[in-house]
């Protein structure tokens, strides 16, 4: 299995959220071999979508020449996306933005109605392709905080997506926080090991992948110094 990791932090292998990933890919390699390439977002030559279309009419070709020609290839050699990201401003950091718009050759401008949402037709057929978002987040809280990211990669990507969204990341690289984080890369390991084998997570171990490592007042006393 080939899979491309989109790193979206602007601090790369130091990232809190890539924590998560790697833990993830750990458990998915312990299940077999697989090829795994990351792309850090903020070191491509990726210049914002013109929205001229023209890549929509011209058989995908967009007429920038930077470095999204060689990613656009990268995703269609590849079987798994991997969208690695902190939450910022309740959506993705710009890098990695500007990167999701330049998949827009990907598509046709020809629209067709999927349940009761329009959707563009593909220039291929790409239901090969799998799709995982992983995303920390600062504050302790998951409602009222991951929900328009969740709602945009639902949207972007409605088939065969998972998502996992761990709030209190930046604990991943504080060293005093390992009674809490290392059990927790742990249950993420397993999570990674179930998907590369039957292709999910179940809503159990989901879950605990996904909740606080610790009360949330306990959290924010933390940062603000008072505990
Ligand atoms: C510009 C900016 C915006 C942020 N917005 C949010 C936010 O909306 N919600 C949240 O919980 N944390 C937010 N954070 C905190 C980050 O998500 C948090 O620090 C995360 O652990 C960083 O992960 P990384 O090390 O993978 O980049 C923001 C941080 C920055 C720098």
């Amino acid at each position: 299995m080939r899979i491309l990791v989109f790193n979206g932090s602007p601090k790369k292998e130091k990232s809190d959220t890539m924590c998560i990933t790697r833990a993830f890919l750990e458990g998915m390699k312990a299940a077999g071999g697989q090829e795994v390439k990351v792309l850090h977002a903020v070191e491509q030559n990726v210049q914002p979508c013109r929205g001229c279309f023209a890549c929509m009419h011209n058989g995908g070709r967009c007429v920038q020449e930077d470095d999204m020609r060689g990613i656009l290839e990268e995703i269609l050699q590849s079987d798994l996306l991997i969208f690695s990201y902190p939450l910022y401003c309740y959506g993705m950091p710009a890098p990695l933005k500007a990167v999701i718009d330049r998949i827009l050759p990907l598509s046709r401008m020809t629209m067709e109605k999927v349940g009761d949402r329009y959707e563009h037709v593909g220039q291929a057929d790409y239901s090969h392709l799998r799709y995982i978002m992983i995303c920390g987040c600062g504050f302790p809280n998951s409602r009222q905080n991951f929900e328009p990211a969740v709602a945009q990669f639902k949207l972007l990507f409605p088939s065969d997506h998972t998502i996992i969204t761990v709030p209190e990341s930046p604990m991943f690289n504080v060293p005093s926080a390992e009674v809490v984080t290392v059990p927790r890369l742990e249950l993420v390991q397993k999570a990674g090991r179930q998907y590369a084998e039957t292709g999910a997570i179940d809503q159990e171990l989901l879950a605990a992948v996904c909740a606080p490592m610790i009360p949330e007042a306990q959290y924010a006393a933390i940062v603000n110094g008072e505990a």
